[in-house]
């Protein structure tokens, strides 16, 4: 089985990134169990930028095949927000704080105006250096209070049609995310490599 370390420590990011990974013959390390600690500032403009940060700092110290995500909320009519500061939107890592600054942000707007998508990055580096980069997105609109069990962050407050992301089950969100599509994309150019790599 190839090896490759998951430039995070996060214990859901970790499972998601398995699931899809291992039947391909790879093998997914979180950070943490390679023995890396490092924690790089997240200080580019977007997510592509950000996910290639946290993958090339790692890669700087293993030397091995290493893939890193960012993701976010995107609200059109704030222009974007919250964005790259998805994470710590208004000053605060608290997600009930970051739905309710959202939904007070945009309590005067009409519902056709209310559009929004969830964006993920994912940033391979292979052994040797070679840098590639898939995004996924996932569209749909902010609701008017928070609703839904399922999920984190901003998906009780993200409708995709009449319900919200947290009403979905892990699977029928995975179906459609913005980390699911990113995902697939990645396994899909992880295939055609390992097709290519074939004696
Ligand atoms: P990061 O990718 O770990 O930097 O996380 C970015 C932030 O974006 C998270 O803390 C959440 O607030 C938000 N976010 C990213 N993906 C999702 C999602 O699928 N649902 C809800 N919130 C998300």
């Amino acid at each position: 089985m190839r090896k490759m370390i998951l430039a995070s420590s996060n214990p859901h990011k970790l499972r998601e990134f398995r699931e899809i990974l291992e039947p391909l013959g790879w093998e997914v390390i979180s950070q943490k169990d390679a023995g890396i600690d490092v924690d790089p500032e997240e200080n580019g403009s977007t997510f592509a930028e950000n996910s290639a940060i946290k993958a090339r700092a790692v890669y700087e110290i293993a030397r091995t095949a290493v893939i890193a995500d960012d993701s976010g909320l995107e609200v059109d009519a704030l222009g974007g927000e919250p964005g790259v500061y998805s994470a710590r939107y208004g000053g605060t890592r608290d997600d009930k704080a970051h739905n309710a600054l959202v939904l007070d942000k945009l309590r005067s707007v009409p519902d056709e105006k209310r559009t929004a998508r969830f964006v993920a990055a994912i940033t391979y580096i292979d052994e040797s250096g070679k840098e590639s980069s898939f995004i996924g997105k996932f569209e749909g609109r902010i609701g008017y209070e928070e609703r839904g069990k399922n999920g984190f962050g901003y998906d009780p407050i993200f409708m995709v049609g009449d319900i919200s992301s947290a009403e979905l089950s892990p699977d029928e969100k995975n179906a459609v995310s913005h980390r699911g599509k990113a995902l697939r994309a990645l396994a899909e150019y992880l295939s055609a490599d390992k097709e290519e790599n074939r004696c």
